[in-house]
Parts: C-alpha cells; sequence; structure tokens
C-alpha cells in the first residue's frame, strides 16, 4: 500500500515539475541522449530511499509550500565547533536556540572539508562526509530529527561551484582519467586562461590572485576563481548536473531541510563575461529546484550570489523562472545599505537603491536579511547609483565607507579591518562583527557608558530592520550578545592570512550568563533582540508574502518602508542618526496610518504639535 501511494506521489510530483526541470535542462544541455530518463531514475531511487518522516515532512510542506515566508521564522547562523564543538552537543544548546526565537539554524560549512587551509570549509573534499572533528553521517541525521520535533529546520552549505582538489574526482582528474578531467575546467596552455582573464575579477586578490592555476605534475592549468585548493566544476557537463543532484538528495534524505548554495553566481563560464550571473545559471537553479521538488518537496533551496542589485533579483526568481529558482537569496543589498547609511547618517542613498531595483514581493521566494555573516562586506554600490545622489560618487563612497569602518574618521564609531585590497583597482572590503564595527567595541575601551548605550540602539535598530523588511532574519551567532571582534585569529596558523576570522569568534557562554542576568549593555541588546523576535512573531504584516513598499520620506535621517498587509498598513520607520527626528502626522496619515500605535514598542506614539518624535536610532512599527 504505502508503495503503490509513494509510486503514485512520485508520478505526480514528477508531473508538477517535469515542465520546470525539462525546459531548462534543454537550454543549458539541449538534447542529450538518455539524459532524462538517467535523471529520472535517480530521483525514483532517493525518493525510495527517503525515510518515512522525511516523507511526511514533504506532505506537510506540499500542503503550506511557502511555509518560510512566514513571520513566525527566525534563523539562527553558527559554525558548530564554535558554538558547541561538536555536531552531537549542539542538542545541549537547544534551548539557547529555542529562547533566541529560531526556527531554522544554518550549520555553517560542516561537509568534510581539505586538511586546513579550507577557507573556512569551503573547500570541501567529500559531500557525504561530515567534517570528523564535528561528527558524522549519523550524528547529522539524529541532531537534524531532534530539532525537526522542536519545530527547528536545519540548514547546511552545499558548495555548486567548486570542489577541494582533494575531492575523489579531482584526484582522479589529476591521475588522467578524462571523464573526470572533464568535471573541472582543465586546459593544456595558458591560451584559453589568458583569454578569460581579460575580463574576469579577482575575488581573493591580496591572497589568491589570478583565477587559474598551472599544476607542472599533470601539466594543465585549471580554472581556481577563489583558491588554488578550490577547482571550480564544469556545470557545462550533465554529469556534474547528475552527481550535485544526487548529493543534494542524498543530504535531504539525513533531515537536512535547507540548501544554501553557495556562490552560484560563478557556476556558468561564458568568454568575454566576468562568468558571473550568466543565463544558465538561473536554468541551472532552476533545474536543480524542479529536481529536489519531486524527490525531496520539503527541500528548500536558498542561494548565496552576493552581487550588485541588478544581478542579484534573478535568484528569487524572475522572468521565466519566476517562483521557480531559489527560494532564499541573502538581500546583501539591503545588509551593505544599513551599514552605508549609518556611516553617512543620511538615508538618501538607501532609500534611492532599495526603492528602485527591487520588487515588492517575490513568488514563492524571499530575502534571507541579514546584519552581519561570516564573510567581508564587499562595498555593493554602483557608479549609477552613487550618481543618482547629489554629491556622492560610486568610488568616492565606497572608498568612504572602507574608511569609516576601520575608525578612520573622527565621527566613526567602527572598530574594523581593510579585507582583500585589490591594488589594480583600489577595492577594499571590511571585515568586522556587528557589535565592533557598530561601535560597541570602542566604547566598552573608553569606558564610556553613553556610548556603549548608543552602541547598542544601534544594532537594534539593525535587527529591527532585518525582523520586519520582508524576509527571513538571520542572526548571526554571537552578535546577540554583542562579540566583539576576535583578534586572536592572527595566531591560528591557518587563519591568520584570512581576517575575515575577525568576525567569527567562539560563543561566550560565560558572556552569554551575563546577558540573561541583564548584566552591562550586551544584556540589554541581548533581551532587546529576544524582543524584537518576540514581536516579529506577532505581527502578520511582517510576513514575508505582504509586499515591502520603500517610502521616500524627504527626511534624510529615516529609512522607512510600507508593508500593507491584509491588517491594514504597517509602516517601519528607522532612524540612522544619534539625533531625534521627527516626522509630521499628517504625513503619517497620507500614509495609511490611523492608530499611531507602534507594534514594536508596543505603546501608542503621541504626537504632540502634530509630529512624531523618533528616538536617536530610534525603530517603530507603526500602524
Ligand atoms: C562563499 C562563502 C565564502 C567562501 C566562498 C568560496 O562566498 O560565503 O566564505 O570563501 O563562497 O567558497
Amino acid at each position: 500500500m504505502a508503495d503503490r501511494q509513494d509510486q503514485r506521489l512520485f508520478d505526480l510530483r514528477w508531473q508538477r515539475s517535469e515542465r520546470d526541470l525539462l525546459s531548462s535542462l534543454g537550454r543549458i544541455y539541449g538534447d542529450v541522449p538518455g539524459l532524462t530518463e538517467r535523471l529520472k531514475t535517480l530521483l525514483a531511487a532517493r525518493w525510495q530511499e527517503r525515510p518515512r518522516a522525511l516523507k511526511d515532512l514533504d506532505i506537510a510542506r506540499d500542503i503550506e509550500p511557502d511555509w518560510f515566508l512566514s513571520q513566525r521564522n527566525v534563523g539562527y547562523v553558527f559554525y558548530i565547533d564554535r558554538f558547541s564543538q561538536s555536531l552531537r552537543k549542539v542538542l545541549e544548546h537547544i534551548d539557547y536556540i529555542e529562547e533566541m526565537g529560531a526556527t531554522y539554524v544554518h550549520f555553517m560549512p560542516c561537509l568534510k572539508p581539505r586538511p586546513a587551509p579550507n577557507d573556512g570549509g569551503y573547500s570541501v573534499m567529500d559531500y557525504r562526509a561530515i567534517n570528523p572533528d564535528l561528527g558524522t553521517m549519523d550524528d547529522l541525521e539524529a541532531v537534524a530529527a531532534a530539532m525537526r520535533a522542536r519545530g527547528v529546520s536545519i540548514c547546511i552549505d552545499l558548495v555548486l561551484n567548486h570542489t577541494a582538489k582533494e575531492h575523489e574526482w579531482a584526484q582522479k582528474a589529476k591521475a588522467g582519467d578524462p571523464k573526470y578531467q572533464a568535471y573541472y575546467w582543465m586546459f593544456d596552455t595558458d591560451a584559453e586562461p589568458k583569454a578569460y582573464e581579460k575580463t574576469l575579477v579577482e575575488i581573493f586578490p591580496a591572497d589568491a590572485p589570478g583565477n587559474f592555476t598551472y599544476y607542472p605534475d599533470f601539466r594543465k592549468w585549471v580554472w581556481t576563481t577563489f583558491n588554488e585548493h578550490q577547482w571550480d566544476l564544469n556545470w557545462s557537463n550533465p554529469d556534474v548536473f547528475l552527481e550535485i543532484v544526487d548529493v543534494m538528495l542524498s543530504l535531504a534524505n539525513r533531515g537536512v531541510e535547507v540548501l544554501r548554495l553557495d556562490a552560484v553566481a560563478f557556476m556558468w563560464k561564458r568568454l568575454g563575461s566576468n562568468c558571473q550571473n550568466q543565463p544558465e545559471v538561473h536554468d541551472l537553479l532552476q533545474a536543480l529546484r524542479a529536481a529536489t521538488r519531486i524527490a525531496a518537496p520539503a527541500l528548500i533551496h536558498k542561494a548565496e550570489a552576493i552581487v550588485a542589485p541588478r544581478d542579484l533579483v534573478p535568484y528569487l526568481g524572475q522572468g521565466r523562472h519566476t517562483g521557480r529558482e531559489a527560494n532564499l537569496a541573502y538581500h546583501n543589498n539591503l545588509m551593505v545599505q544599513y551599514w552605508s547609511s549609518l556611516a553617512s547618517r543620511d538615508t538618501t542613498l538607501m532609500t534611492h537603491v532599495l526603492g528602485t531595483h527591487f520588487p515588492e514581493t517575490f513568488r514563492h521566494a524571499c530575502w534571507a536579511t541579514y546584519i552581519r555573516c561570516h564573510d567581508d562586506i564587499g562595498w555593493a554600490i554602483t557608479e549609477e547609483d552613487g550618481a543618482a545622489i547629489p554629491g556622492v560618487s560610486g568610488a568616492g563612497h565606497r572608498n568612504f565607507l572602507a574608511d569609516f569602518y576601520i575608525g578612520k574618521y573622527p565621527d566613526s564609531f567602527a572598530r574594523g579591518a581593510i579585507f582583500q585590497e585589490n591594488a589594480a583597482t583600489g577595492d577594499r572590503r571590511n571585515s568586522g562583527s556587528f557589535a565592533s564595527l557598530a561601535g560597541l567595541e570602542a566604547a566598552l575601551d573608553a569606558k564610556d557608558d553613553a556610548a556603549a548605550e548608543t552602541a547598542v540602539q544601534r544594532m537594534l535598530m539593525g535587527v529591527a530592520l532585518i525582523c520586519s523588511f520582508g524576509g527571513l532574519p538571520l542572526l548571526y551567532m554571537g552578535d546577540e550578545i554583542g562579540l566583539l571582534n576576535d583578534y586572536s585569529f592572527t595566531k591560528v596558523t591557518e587563519h591568520a592570512h584570512d581576517n575575515r576570522w575577525l568576525h567569527r569568534p567562539k560563543m561566550d557562554w560565560k558572556a552569554v550568563a551575563r546577558a540573561r542576568k541583564g548584566e552591562g549593555p550586551q544584556g540589554k541588546l541581548f533581551s532587546g533582540v529576544k524582543h524584537i523576535v518576540a514581536r516579529r512573531k506577532a505581527v502578520p504584516h511582517i510576513a514575508a508574502d505582504v509586499p515591502t513598499r520603500i517610502i521616500n520620506l524627504g527626511n534624510p535621517a529615516l529609512f522607512c518602508f510600507a508593508r500593507p498587509s491584509d491588517d491594514g498598513t504597517m509602516l517601519g520607520l528607522f532612524n540612522f542618526t544619534e539625533k531625534w527626528t521627527s516626522i509630521s502626522a499628517d504625513q503619517l496619515r497620507g500614509l495609511g496610518i490611523t492608530r499611531f500605535r507602534d507594534l514594536l514598542g508596543q505603546g501608542d506614539v503621541p504626537s504632540p504639535n502634530g509630529a512624531v518624535a523618533v528616538a536617536p536610532y530610534g525603530r517603530l512599527w507603526l500602524v
């Protein structure tokens, strides 16, 4: 009986996604004899193996496929070793995860990496094993099941663009096996690499210059966009597609519910282009999505593409890919604009960028909103957007931000570092933890209580922003207790060369205990974060399928958006300066605000003299 029903479900789901799958594959690969059959056989086999509990989850997700758009969802992100030492021990902290209100936990890279250096785990040598320092696949399965029982979904990283050069496929390629050489980009001479290099950009210019590496032992040039040890996969080979689908389903069958698809922008190469965001990438992502929707419908996909606005939106599905591509994508522009407006105390550019380039909603998809993550901040502000603001230029503003966040200006509150200065282009990115970039480190050093309080307000404003903007907010471990820059990374041999470790500190459980008692600015921050998360869950206007409409109030201190929901309109108002500002009650009424109630602070907002005052770094969720 179960078998018949399973078969029936498979057939129905195949029918549902067949067109999405085969049309995109056809555009990428043309007519490859036998490809559809091989793929269907693979999907059917993985579906058969799928554990019953996950097949049940599939049905729940089929009934409510947009579950992740609900405001009840909140993400929490950590490195397993830095949070709890091992995978099993994550469960010892499950109460803490619940205390944070998380319904989604992202384990930073945890598949078996090459021995260090391994780019923080993004140089994977075995997709089918867990990093032995953290645990085993059985541990993953057990932890995922325990978390699922508590309503928490597990997300892990899947690196699609490259494998470690120690991966079995790479080893076979190196040994001369032509089948596996065709899994990578390998060239006999430097002619093609040189031709591609003409239009490629540098990802780690200071650390790993160039996009190709020559190996004298097997006399080939290999495409290595990121680091020498990360070999780019050749997605124009359908065998690579099949292999990765197999990996995705195998991980889903262990209980992984979200795959963070790493560095997807780079998956397709085209001579004469920068080899990022090519149209084929969107077909590939659609095909991957359709494939897993057939054999593991509970799985959702999150795309990591840290690119300019115009290139970013398509990852959530545009045109023929609408509703068919990634379910989640990082809103790096929201993150960049938060930091940009804080530094300039002016939201004009933010209002312009977020109001111009982004749709108000997506179909079956939404943003992953965040303020900090494990990576550097790349100042994704284009020349055009800079030029749209009087007195601003793209390059000038990017330079200003890079300097501001190393504390170079007298009015800078930040402590951070420059990441990967590109000598040729002048491009500079920044590293630093949320708290240190937002001023807490400098304030604590100076024993300046008022400045520490201001830093906390700055951070809470950011948390309130990502929790109400529209999307799934991701809280990065330690930010809730204001963990500062970790300068000890320079003493760890395999980390010293990469200052992104500045903002990847170990969890400080003693600091958590102090914060729980409400001690110090960190205590205030901690209870503030938990309050914002709890309020988010209670406010239906915040769900990700409610449009996010950016409003230009004409007041450069304030950033504002409307969330016109079935329950009425909510305005999000955020003061990006350390000064009081105000907005006229009439202007608010014109935007649909009638009750003057703040759903975040849960109080009525007075409007003496016909104006609503907004405190320094104040945030209001007004209805
Ligand atoms: C992603 C990761 C980053 C890593 C890169 C290469 O951008 O977030 O940490 O260095 O991919 O895998």
